[in-house]
């Protein structure tokens, strides 16, 4: 495909909003709250900033980069940039990678779907037993089935309108309303009775819980909020202009992430500490689980307000799953149209049914097919620990290497300074960042989390 016929983001704004769709997801309002109450609040909220800071814009900036500079799609890029090397394999991985998460992903995404349809159908009211109505559900073969194909039909329309009215538009529309419910509700959890005690545990740090574990959780965390380590932000950033700024732009999406993440957190907490007998380390529940019992017992004298609640909060989640499961089908769908000369549509289309077809499989794992595991994982776990867990440490290692010491020094001054017709002050501590830091403080991770 020439250069020309490629498609561009229209906008800045637009180029900041899609890709922030795509690092704003349910790791920021399901894994993030989960993660932070597990690793003791306060403490690993800051960990968890110095990793985005030093390790997740420098890696995002690279991605875009490599992106921009090849226009070309995840794994291609090497074949433009480095060519005939084995750098190519680094891209392919990404591809595979993006299958995976896309599969599994979408299995959680469709359970906002259907608990923002109970939600507004009333049926997450006040005596119903939450644990029970989200094990049924996980376990009914058809019912999870079936939202994982609807999500990813809904992803699927997105896509096949194309980068700039599909993605781009979405994203524009999408992103502000999403800040708004945040905000909302926000707002609304500073008025719950356990506010107090849901603060101190999010802004009191206590550094007696800083273990190297929690510190690595950060790392990990800051990884997969930021979509960064397998091409999915260099797919995005193939579609910029000449003249995006592109560590900005990373700064801009890292901050707005770190945002909604943090903004999350001040929803979930003050809500946890409301009711008696939550507590913040119940783990991946804490969406599904407690967050309608909050509702349900915050609001008991006013179930309109309840009501609005609840269906506000799934929508949101639904929200943002959405403009991530649109990343991550762009990548592959991409990579097909390109690398088979195929029309975006086919492409989409394979992306959709393969992905369906996997994510059924992953969804299924809840249930029916919980006993057929291997190295005791059921298909759902092991591809969130083969994708998460190794392809994308991997990944963002070898991004920070090809940047940082295999690329010709001048392309990446020109494209940071855009040709010279910007200034950047960080330069210098981007290379630094990006030949030492990342290569070594990624490898910790990589290593330790694959032989906890
Ligand atoms: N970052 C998204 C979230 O926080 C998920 C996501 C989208 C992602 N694209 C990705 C994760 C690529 C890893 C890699 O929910």
């Amino acid at each position: 495909m020439s250069k020309v016929e490629r498609a561009n983001f229209g906008s800045k704004l637009g180029v900041i909003l899609a890709s922030a769709g795509s690092a704003v997801g349910l790791g920021n309002i399901w894994r993030f709250p989960c993660e932070v109450g597990e690793n003791g609040g306060a403490a690993f909220m800051l960990v968890y900033l110095a990793c985005v800071i030093f390790l997740g814009v420098p890696v995002m900036t690279s991605e875009f980069l490599i992106g921009r500079r090849s226009r070309a799609n995840a794994a291609m890029a090497y074949n433009v940039l480095a060519p005939g090397s084995k750098w190519s394999f680094v891209g392919l991985m990404g591809v595979f990678a993006s299958f995976l998460i896309l599969s599994y992903y979408t299995v959680v995404a469709g359970w906002t779907l259907e608990y923002s349809v109970a939600a507004a159908s009333n049926k997450l009211s006040s005596g119903v037993d939450f644990v029970g109505f989200f094990n049924d559900f996980v376990a009914n073969p058809w019912k999870s089935s079936l939202y994982v194909v609807l999500f990813m039909v809904l992803t699927h329309l997105v896509i096949i309108r194309g980068v700039t009215d599909g993605i781009e538009r979405f994203s524009k529309i999408m992103m502000p309303v999403l800040l708004v419910i945040i905000i909302v509700l926000v707002f609304c959890s500073f008025f719950m009775p356990g506010a107090g005690a849901g603060l101190t545990f999010l802004l009191k740090p206590d550094f007696s819980k800083l273990t190297p574990e929690v510190a690595l959780n950060a790392m990990g965390q800051a990884f997969f909020s930021l979509s960064i380590g397998m091409g999915c932000l260099c797919t995005y950033g193939s579609y910029f202009s000449k003249d995006t700024n592109l560590m900005k732009t990373a700064g801009s999406v890292a901050f707005i992430d770190t945002m909604v993440a943090f903004m999350a957190g001040f929803i979930i907490f003050p809500a946890v500490y409301s009711v008696p007998g939550l507590s913040p380390d119940a783990g991946p529940g804490l969406v599904f689980v407690t967050m309608p019992n909050v509702f349900n017992m915050v609001f008991s004298g006013l179930p309109w307000l309840g009501y609005l609640f609840s269906v506000l909060f799934y929508v949101l989640l639904v929200l943002a799953a959405l403009t991530s499961t649109v990343s991550l089908h762009e990548v592959a769908t991409a990579y097909i149209h390109e690398r088979f000369n195929l029309s975006r549509k086919t492409g989409a289309y394979i992306v959709t049914v393969v992905c369906s077809v996997l994510g059924i499989l992953c969804a299924l794992s809840f249930g029916v097919l919980n006993g057929y595991r291997l190295f005791d994982m059921t298909v759902f776990d092991l591809f969130d620990f083969f994708s998460a867990k190794f392809l994308m440490p991997l990944g963002g290692m070898l991004i920070s290497i090809f940047t940082g010491w295999y690329l010709d020094k001048n392309i990446l001054k020109e494209e940071i300074t855009n040709g010279g017709s910007i200034k950047v002050r960080f330069f210098k501590i981007y290379v630094l960042l990006l030949k030492y830091f990342a290569p070594i403080a990624i490898g910790v991770i990589f290593i330790n989390e694959l032989f906890k």
